[in-house]
C-alpha cells in the first residue's frame, strides 16, 4: 500500500477541497424545500465516484431521495466489500447558533482539534467519513493497489429512517452481493483511543398530540376548571419514568437483551473519564438508571426522551391563553431483542391509559428502527482492528453506541451481511448540533485506515 499511501500524501489540499464543495450542498433529506440540493448532492457523489474511478456508476431514483450505486469489480473471484453511507444532512436548525454559516466549511483549531476542524453540516456525519471511503477508493484505484472488488451504496435518506433503501436492498440484492458490509458513520473515543462500534441501538419514535378544549381560551375566565392540555401533556410525561429512572410502560423490558456482568466488566474497562465527560457538556450531574454506569445507560440500556415540546404562546410578552392542543415528539432508543412495532404499540396502550378523561389524545407513530450488534470474531472486525492498529499504533477497543443505523439490521436481514462499524467521528464533534466540525486528523486517518481494511480483509477472508 505504499503508493496508496504516498498518493494521499500528496493530494491532501485536493481532497479537503472536494469535500468543501460537497459540504456546500445543503442536502437536508428531511426539508421538502432542500429535495433539489439533495439530487445535486447525490450527482456530485457519483461525480466523484467515476473520477475516483468506479464503474456502473449511478444515480439511482426512489420513491423518495436518490440512491447512489458505483463498483469496481476487478476479479470476481476475489471477495467484495460493499461501502455504505449517506450524503444527507440532518436541518442545520437552530441557525442562529451557528458560529459560521452551516453550508459554508470553513477550518478552525479546538482544544480537542489542535491541528483543525471543518465546521459544516454533515462534516462528520456524514459526508466527511464518505468521503473518506471515496477518497481512499480513488488512492487505491489510481496507485493499482486496489486489492479486491467493491461496491459503493450511498444513501440520502439515512436522516429520515432509510425507507427506500429498505426497499432498494430487497429490490437488488443480486447487484449488492458482497462478503462484508463497511460503514464510517461512527466514532471512536478519542483521537488517542480508537474504538470500532459494535452495537448500535434501535428506535421508536412517535409524535403525541394531546386537545383539551376546542378551541383557545382565556385563562382568567376558565382557567382552573377546564384542563390545560399542557399541564396534562407534562404531567403524562413525567409518568413515563419512575424516580429510579426506569421507563414504565408496561412490557418495556421484557425482551431487554440481559448482559452477564462479565461482559459488562469488559466493556467497562474501556478508556473513560466521567469528569471530562461532564465538563464537556458543562453538566454538574450526569442522571439517569439507577444500577448503570453512564456509559451502560448510553448504549446497552433503552430510553425514553421528550425529543421537542410545544403549544400554546410563546410569542413576545406574556398572553394569558389556556390553549386547546399541546404536542410532543418522543423517542425510545432499543438494546437487542426489542422490536420497534412493540414497542410503539405499548408506548400507545400506556400512554392513552394515563389520559384523564379531561383531555383526548392523539399517538401517531413515525419511523422507526431495529437495534443491531456486530461480531468481533469475523474477519471484518479483525481486519479493521489490524488496520486501525497500523494508522492508530494502538490496537481499538470494541463498544457499542448509543446511536442507530436502522438499515443495519436490514442488511442483515436482507442481504444475509454483516457490517464493520469503522467510524472516526468524535462524539464531541457536535452532529445533528450547531457547529458540528470532524478534525482534519480524523479526516486523513480515515483515508489512511481504510485502503489497511481492504488489505486486510482481502487476506484474512482468503486463508
Ligand atoms: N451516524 C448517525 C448515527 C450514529 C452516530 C451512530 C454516532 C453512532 C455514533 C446517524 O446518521 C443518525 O443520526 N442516526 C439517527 C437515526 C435515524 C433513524 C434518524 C439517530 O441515531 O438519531
Ligand atoms: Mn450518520
Ligand atoms: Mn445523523
Amino acid at each position: 500500500m505504499k503508493k496508496t499511501q504516498d498518493f494521499i500524501q500528496n493530494n491532501q489540499q485536493r481532497f479537503l477541497d472536494e469535500l468543501f464543495e460537497l459540504l456546500r450542498i445543503p442536502s437536508v433529506s428531511a426539508d421538502p424545500a432542500h429535495n433539489g440540493d439533495v439530487r445535486k448532492g447525490a450527482e456530485l457523489v457519483a461525480q466523484h465516484l467515476t473520477e475516483a474511478g468506479a464503474d456502473k456508476v449511478e444515480v439511482c431514483d426512489t420513491a423518495g431521495h436518490p440512491i447512489v450505486y458505483g463498483e469496481k469489480i476487478i476479479d470476481p473471484s476475489l471477495p467484495t466489500v460493499l461501502v455504505y453511507g449517506h450524503y444527507d444532512v440532518q436541518p442545520a436548525d437552530p441557525i442562529e447558533l451557528w458560529d459560521s454559516p452551516a453550508f459554508e466549511p470553513v477550518i478552525k483549531k479546538t482544544d480537542i482539534h489542535p491541528d483543525g476542524a471543518i465546521f459544516a453540516r454533515g462534516a462528520c456525519d456524514d459526508k466527511g467519513q464518505v468521503f473518506m471511503h471515496i477518497k481512499a477508493f480513488e488512492a487505491m484505484s489510481k496507485s493499482g493497489e486496489l486489492p479486491c472488488n467493491v461496491k459503493f451504496m450511498i444513501e440520502g435518506e439515512e436522516e429520515v429512517g432509510s425507507e427506500n433503501l429498505g426497499v432498494f436492498i430487497k429490490e437488488h440484492t443480486e447487484r449488492l452481493a458482497a462478503d462484508i458490509i463497511l460503514v464510517s458513520d461512527t466514532g471512536i473515543i478519542s483521537n488517542d483511543n480508537p474504538s470500532i462500534t459494535t452495537g448500535l441501538r434501535g428506535l421508536s419514535y412517535v409524535e403525541v398530540e394531546v386537545t383539551g378544549p376546542n378551541r383557545d381560551l382565556h385563562s382568567g375566565l376558565y382557567g382552573g376548571a377546564v384542563a390545560n392540555p399542557i399541564n396534562v401533556l407534562s404531567d403524562m410525561i413525567s409518568q413515563l419514568q419512575d424516580d429510579k429512572h426506569k421507563i414504565t410502560i408496561p412490557g418495556f423490558y421484557d425482551k431487554v437483551e440481559v448482559i452477564s456482568e462479565e461482559e459488562r466488566a469488559e466493556m467497562a474497562k474501556a478508556p473513560y473519564d466521567e469528569e471530562e465527560y461532564k465538563s464537556s457538556i458543562d453538566i454538574k450531574n450526569v442522571q439517569g438508571e439507577e444500577g448503570y454506569s453512564t456509559r451502560e445507560r448510553a448504549s446497552i440500556r433503552p430510553t425514553l426522551d421528550v425529543n421537542g415540546i410545544w403549544g400554546g404562546y410563546i410569542g413576545e410578552g406574556a398572553k394569558t391563553v389556556l390553549p386547546s392542543k399541546a404536542f410532543a415528539k418522543i423517542s425510545m432508543r432499543l438494546v437487542p431483542h426489542q422490536e420497534p412495532e412493540e414497542i410503539t404499540a405499548q408506548f400507545k396502550d400506556y400512554f392513552e391509559s394515563i389520559a384523564p378523561d379531561s383531555v383526548t389524545v392523539k399517538v401517531n407513530p413515525h419511523h422507526g428502527g431495529l437495534p443491531a450488534v456486530t461480531p468481533i470474531d469475523s474477519d471484518g472486525y479483525m481486519a479493521a482492528s489490524n488496520a486501525m492498529e497500523k494508522t492508530f499504533g494502538k490496537k481499538p477497543v470494541p463498544l457499542r453506541s448509543g446511536g442507530s443505523i436502522p438499515i443495519v439490521a436490514l442488511f442483515e436481514q436482507v442481504l444475509g451481511l454483516k457490517t464493520v462499524l469503522m467510524g472516526f467521528g468524535l462524539n464531541s464533534d457536535a452532529i445533528h448540533s450547531p457547529n458540528e466540525h470532524y478534525g482534519l486528523f480524523n479526516f486523513y486517518k480515515g483515508i489512511e485506515t481504510i485502503p489497511y481494511f481492504f488489505e486486510e480483509f482481502t487476506k484474512l477472508s482468503q486463508k
